[in-house]
């Protein structure tokens, strides 16, 4: 009595996150976070610290799969997204690419026509990512039926920001730069992570990522009209390719720091959902981007290192002004070490409604 018969035909669970990004409201909202698997979990730093090295630990399935399950386990998010890197895809193209513990990547600058063609090639980057498709493959069969698997990959200008610079920039003096100045070689090199992102991200959903997302963690730092050209465009490519063969994979894009240029991203990308980073106002995304598409965001991630009175607060003004259409509640940027797991367990109880 009870039990479900082995035998009875399963119906589709739902998936509150799919859902929402299809553009329904939620009773409750879903709630996943950026970097939810990382370095402010004791779990995750006993495993990591078994891998010989960051890009070793994202080629490593058995590893990979492991830290992504962790915050699932702890917070029971709706989501779980892959484990990896957004520079996994030029390493995959043959430029030397290091972690440097406390300093973050290190890349071999690509800066001209002549650089790129001696060091990239696209020859062997399926089978180079291979070890992350496997990756895909199992968690798509390991994580709980209500959860939802979100693929990523970095979109193609802050990928070539760190390709260009060879590392992290402050600035991104150098390669706005070289864009105007050499705008052949900046093209090809664009044109270039176009292609092979959209393979990457085709080949996850064929492995059974559910949702995809893009990262343009440094959009923000374009002029508007380098803005269209180079995050906008790409991006539409993008989508355009991945919808071609999935057009039932909800694609989200994050131009993080866009500001008033995220409703043109929203009109010309084709993007099922935006990510918002924590500057933008909420009643704004609710008139002018959630009409059209579903948002995803954007408390501080450092109030969530904060914790106390001021994140609840902020935390339920989100779920008040853009509760009412579709949302996925997340931060604006990524969690960061210092924050302490106990806050970010508070967080998914307010945002359930059990405190
Ligand atoms: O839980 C998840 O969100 C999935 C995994 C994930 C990582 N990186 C793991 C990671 C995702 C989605 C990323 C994306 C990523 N990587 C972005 C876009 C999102 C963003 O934060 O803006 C960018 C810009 C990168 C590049 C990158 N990777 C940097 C600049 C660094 C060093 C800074 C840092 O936080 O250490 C990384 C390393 C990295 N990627 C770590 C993790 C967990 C830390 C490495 C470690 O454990 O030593």
């Amino acid at each position: 009595m009870g039990k479900t018969p082995d035998n009875r035909i399963k119906k589709p669970v739902s998936k509150t996150f799919l859902q929402a990004l299809k553009g329904e409201t939620q009773k409750t909202p879903p709630i996943w976070l950026m970097r939810q698997a990382g370095r402010y979990l004791p779990e995750y730093m006993k495993v990591r610290s078994t891998a010989k090295n960051f890009l070793h630990f994202c080629y490593t399935p058995d590893l990979a799969v492991e830290v992504t399950l962790q915050p699932l386990r702890r917070y029971g998010f709706d989501a779980a997204i892959l484990f990896s890197d957004i520079l996994v895809v030029p390493d995959a193209l043959g430029q030397k690419v290091e972690f440097v513990p406390g300093s973050g990547p290190q890349l071999e600058p690509i800066k001209n026509m002549a650089q790129l063609e001696s060091t990239l090639s696209n020859a062997n980057f399926m089978k180079h990512l291979d070890p992350v498709f496997q990756t895909v493959g199992r968690l798509s069969k390991e994580i709980p039926e209500t959860t939802a698997l979100i693929g990523f990959a970095g979109a193609p200008w802050t990928v070539a920001t760190y390709m260009v610079e060879g590392k992290g920039s402050k600035t991104y003096e150098e390669i706005r730069s070289i864009a105007y100045q050499d705008p052949q070689f900046f093209q090809t090199l664009i044109d270039m992570l176009v292609d092979n992102t959209s393979d990457y991200l085709i080949e996850q959903a064929n492995r059974g990522a559910e949702a995809l997302q893009v990262f343009d963690s440094w959009a923000g730092v374009l002029s508007e009209k380098q803005f269209s050209k180079w995050s906008i465009e790409p991006m539409a490519r993008i989508v355009e390719r991945v919808k071609a063969v999935h057009p039932n994979v909800p694609i989200i894009g994050f131009p993080r720091g866009a500001g008033q240029l995220y409703e043109l991203y929203v009109q010309q990308t084709g993007v099922d959902a935006v990510g918002l980073d924590h500057t933008v106002p909420l009643e704004w995304a609710r008139d002018h981007l959630q009409k059209h598409v579903c948002v995803q965001g954007n408390l501080d991630n450092l109030l969530v290192v904060a914790g106390g009175e001021e994140m609840d607060i902020e935390a339920r003004r989100i779920l008040e002004i853009l509760g009412d259409g579709p949302l996925v509640f997340n931060m604006g940027h990524g969690i960061v070490p210092q924050t302490p797991p106990e806050h970010v367990a508070r967080l998914v109880d307010i945002v359930r409604g059990k405190v």
